[in-house]
This record gives C-alpha cells, sequence and structure tokens, in this order.
C-alpha cells in the first residue's frame, strides 16, 4: 500500500511516498526557513505564497525519486489542521484535486498525529500502547497512545509551546530564527547552572506545562544585566535556559512513567531533535525500565513522510474524506 502524504501546515512544503506506513520510498522537503529568517519568524502570508509557488514540484519529485506514478499511489494523505489557515490550504487544496483528477481516496490528518506516527518509521517493530510528548513550534502534548490514531491528552502547555519558548528566547538574545537549533548549539558552549531559571507547575493539572513564565524570567534576566551594565553570556543563557525546558519536560515524562505503567516512551516533534531533550528522556525512560523511541531529527521536524504513516493506519481504519475537507487551524488531537 503506496500512501502519498502531503504536509504543509507552516513553513515547510513536503511531500513523501510511504510503503504500508512504515517503508519511506521518498521523502522531498522544500523548508521556507531562508525566507523567514528575514523577518524573524514566519510570516504566514508569505509562507502560503511559497507553498502555492513549490507544492506542485515537491509531489512530482516525491513521485519521481520513489519511483512512482500517480496511478500507482493507494491513497493520498494530507494535513488538515492544526497549523496557520493559508498554508494548511494550499496543501489541502492540491491533494483534494490530486485525489479528484486520479480516482484516489483522500484522508485528512491532523498534523500533532502525523508527527506521532513518524515513530512508526523510525522503530518498525513499535506499537500502541505507549505514552508519547510531542514537542514541537505550536504544540506540547502528553498523551497516551492507546490504538494507532487514539489518543488520550494528558496534559499540554497553558501558553506557549515548547518549540516557541526556544524560538521567543533565541530572538531575545540575538540568535535568530528559527531558535531551537541555535540555542541547542550555544548552549553545547555555556554553562546550564549559571543562571537558576524557574520551572512553571501548573496548579492542580500537573501534566499540564507552562511556558511563558520561563521566557518572561529570561527577559527579565536579560534586561537587568542590561540596566545594571552587566553583561550578557548568550551560552550561559542558552544552557540554563534548555536545562529549565529540559527538567520541565522530563519531570512530567517520570510522572506519568510512574503512573502509568506503560513499558514504552516516545518522542515526537521538532523540539524532540534536540540532544539535550533526547538524552534526558532517554535516561528517564531507562531508570523506569521503559523502552525509549525518537525519530532521527530529519522525521522530527515537519516532513510528508509522517502524515503518510498516520495515513496508511487511517486508511485501514477505513478514514476516508471527502472533496469537501477544509483547513482546521485550531484541530485538537
Ligand atoms: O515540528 P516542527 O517542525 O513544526 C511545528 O509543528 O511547529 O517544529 C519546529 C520547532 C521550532 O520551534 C524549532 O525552534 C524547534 O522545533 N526545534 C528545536 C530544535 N530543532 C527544531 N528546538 C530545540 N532544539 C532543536 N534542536
Ligand atoms: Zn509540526
Amino acid at each position: 500500500m503506496k500512501i502519498l502524504g502531503i504536509e504543509s501546515s507552516c513553513d515547510e512544503t513536503a511531500a513523501a511516498v510511504v510503503c504500508d506506513g512504515r517503508k519511506v520510498l521518498s521523502n522531498e522537503i522544500s523548508t521556507q526557513i531562508p525566507i523567514h529568517t528575514l523577518y524573524g519568524g514566519v510570516v504566514p502570508e508569505i509562507a502560503s505564497r511559497k507553498h502555492v509557488e513549490r507544492i506542485t514540484q515537491v509531489v512530482d519529485l516525491a513521485l519521481r525519486k520513489a519511483d512512482v506514478s500517480q496511478k500507482e499511489i493507494d491513497a493520498v494523505a494530507v494535513t488538515y489542521g492544526p497549523g496557520l489557515v493559508g498554508p494548511l490550504l494550499v496543501g489541502v487544496s492540491f491533494a483534494k484535486a490530486f485525489a479528484y483528477a486520479n480516482g484516489k481516496p483522500l484522508i485528512g490528518i491532523n498534523h500533532i498525529s502525523g508527527h506521532i506516527s513518524a515513530n512508526y518509521i523510525a522503530s518498525p517493530e513499535l506499537k500502541p500502547p505507549f505514552l508519547c510528548l510531542v514537542v514541537s513550534g505550536g504544540h506540547t502534548h502528553l498523551a497516551r497512545v492507546k490504538d494507532y490514531g487514539v489518543y488520550e491528552v494528558l496534559g499540554r502547555t497553558v501558553d506557549d509551546a515548547a518549540g516557541e519558548a526556544f524560538d521567543k528566547v533565541a530572538r531575545a538574545i540575538g540568535l535568530g530564527y528559527p531558535g531551537g537549533p541555535k540555542i541547542e548549539k550555544a548552549a553545547r558552549e555555556g554553562d546550564k547552572d549559571a543562571i537558576d531559571f524557574p520551572q512553571a507547575k501548573v496548579a492542580d493539572h500537573p501534566y499540564d506545562f507552562s511556558f511563558s513564565g520561563l521566557k518572561s524570567a529570561v527577559l527579565n534576566y536579560l534586561n537587568h544585566q542590561k540596566m545594571s551594565g552587566e553583561g550578557i553570556s548568550r551560552n550561559d543563557v542558552a544552557a540554563s535556559f534548555q536545562k529549565a525546558v529540559v527538567e520541565a519536560l522530563t519531570g512530567h515524562v517520570s510522572m506519568a512513567l510512574e503512573e502509568f505503567g506503560e513499558k514504552k516512551f516516545a518522542l515526537a516533534g521538532g523540539v524532540a531533535s534536540n540532544g539535550a531533550l533526547r538524552e534526558a528522556v532517554r535516561k528517564a525512560c531507562e531508570e523506569h525500565g521503559v523502552s525509549f523511541y525518537c525519530p532521527d531529527p530529519i522525521l522530527c521536524t515537519d516532513n510528508g513522510a509522517m502524515i503518510a504513516a498516520a495515513g496508511y493506519h487511517e486508511y485501514l481504519k477505513g478514514t476516508r474524506s471527502g472533496l469537501d475537507l477544509n483547513a482546521i487551524p485550531s484541530l485538537s488531537l
């Protein structure tokens, strides 16, 4: 079964062909990062236009590299939310046209479910149930994966997503967009114990996350240093901030491992490419005797293969979308 997966929810135009939900035949990603870097973050209108310019080529390339024709595709899976409405609409419209023209089934996929499904590609032996932490630029979810595409959300962020916090702090210390990889690089040269940044707890909701307080603490620190004429070490700020995020995320992971007794744990989303986070969660899993799963960085950030993988399991369950499929920017998991 060959599924074409299409992803355009933010700043990557991506398409992939995946066989039986696990084997990647092609995975084409056209990133817009260099364009949005000029503005310090994603400009939705520019993102939409770039998706329109690139989507046909990206899909053509994915089919060519997989050495399959349009007719040999069994179904088209596309991200229909959550994400930016204009960018989402480009992928959804393209997928509808492709499905209609070729007489193929269309399957709308939740982007967060896509991120989680990247683990099925990275670890062909992985099957639900398992626990999963999805950390990306727009989402932070701790969930129980009860079956393919069936989730129980234990906690989510009440304000900024983890990746958003990385991006905002990177901007504040002049590292630019996207912040995650730049903070990670700077942190390697810094002292993670140099500054004591707080970790917020959400009252009555132990599995929820909050990162806006941490972001404000970093901004206050920078302001204080400036006002008092003391300099800052970007590397120390990056390392201390990264440590606070990693500890907050890992603390929740350990709590869930203890409470639910699940034997498998998976990381997903763009922030899951962070080496410090991967190591800390791997260690927490080891201490609890739990198997740890995490996709390679290229499958952590947005891509079409994860959408095709999620699409395969939806296809088997009989999920089909009509040609009235619409983009839903605030779609929840
Ligand atoms: O999953 P993704 O590509 O897009 C969304 O669905 O949001 O995630 C992008 C986010 C950005 O906020 C980026 O700064 C963050 O993932 N990110 C990282 C790293 N690589 C990407 N954060 C921390 N460390 C990294 N190495
Ligand atoms: Zn994403």
